[in-house]
């Protein structure tokens, strides 16, 4: 599996406090079959600001010590950016992005997606970025209409949702959006979120919950397939299910000279 949101380069952002934290997480992540993740600081302007060599020492730092560890598990860099006005220029200044890719992940307001969160994301967009909004299923504005997924995902916005959403750690209703996500294709990627407290082992549960609610399929995509095509910049599609109607649903259509013929 690849995990593509977590808060574990120690002492930058709210997540992981130390080393000693961050190597505890990171070695019960390669235990759980977790491959490759990335290291997806919080970079917030006025309040996670930091230069991009501040965050490259660290993440250094925690590369060496598990390959000291011997613990088998690629790291990558990343950022989770809040939507501000102006941001693109701080993410091509110091480049947060997810590894060497051209994805963005995102995040906004959790009491609400606000009416300027697309006029911030927009600009990415025009820049070539791809940006997937990060724990879309706890944004209250989709918690009330998860369509509003839909319709930013028709605006080319990624969505992803966190596994301790999935397994409920987060309550009742932020469950039952996520599954509403997932089961209408209106996520891309799960990830853990993982900011040093959370169990790693929710990651997992998430891949077998899916994988029995929706299906294996499925489950693979999310966690698998579409993260590793993030390495190579690969195109990930933004629709991947089709929703066929019932025939009994389609309006019969009758030329009008069958309809004159009937009558006569
Ligand atoms: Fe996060």
């Amino acid at each position: 599996m690849i995990d593509i949101h977590t808060h574990l380069v120690p002492g930058l952002d709210d997540g992981s406090p130390d080393l000693k934290t961050t190597m505890e997480h990171l070695s019960r992540a390669a235990k759980v079959g977790v491959k490759r993740i990335y290291l997806t600081s919080h970079y917030f302007k006025g309040h996670y600001e930091y230069s991009r060599e501040d965050y490259d020492r660290r993440f250094k730092e925690v590369e060496a010590e598990l390959a000291k560890a011997g613990v088998k598990l690629e790291l990558r860099p990343g950022f989770e950016v809040f939507a501000q006005a102006g941001i693109i220029e701080d993410i091509i200044a110091k480049s947060l992005y997810l590894g060497d890719s051209k994805y963005v992940l995102v995040e906004s307001e959790l009491n609400g997606l606000p009416p300027d969160f697309y006029t911030c994301v927009y600009p990415l967009l025009r820049a070539g970025l791809k940006p997937i909004l990060a724990h879309a299923e706890r944004y209250v504005s989709i918690m009330q209409k998860p369509s509003e997924a839909r319709s930013l995902i028709d605006r080319n916005i990624y969505m992803q949702v966190n596994a301790s959403s999935l397994v409920g750690l987060y309550g009742d209703k932020v469950k039952t959006t996520a599954k509403t996500l997932i089961e209408n294709g209106w996520a891309h990627f799960v990830g853990s979120d993982n900011h040093g407290r959370t169990p790693v082992e929710s990651y997992l549960d998430a891949h077998t919950l899916i994988s029995s609610k929706v299906d294996q399929k499925t489950a693979d995509m999310l966690m698998k397939d579409f993260p590793s095509r993030i390495e190579s910049n690969l195109q990930i599609p933004y629709r991947y299910v089709e929703v066929i109607r019932p025939r009994h649903h389609r309006r019969k259509r009758r030329s009008w000279l069958k309809k004159l013929l009937r009558y006569l």
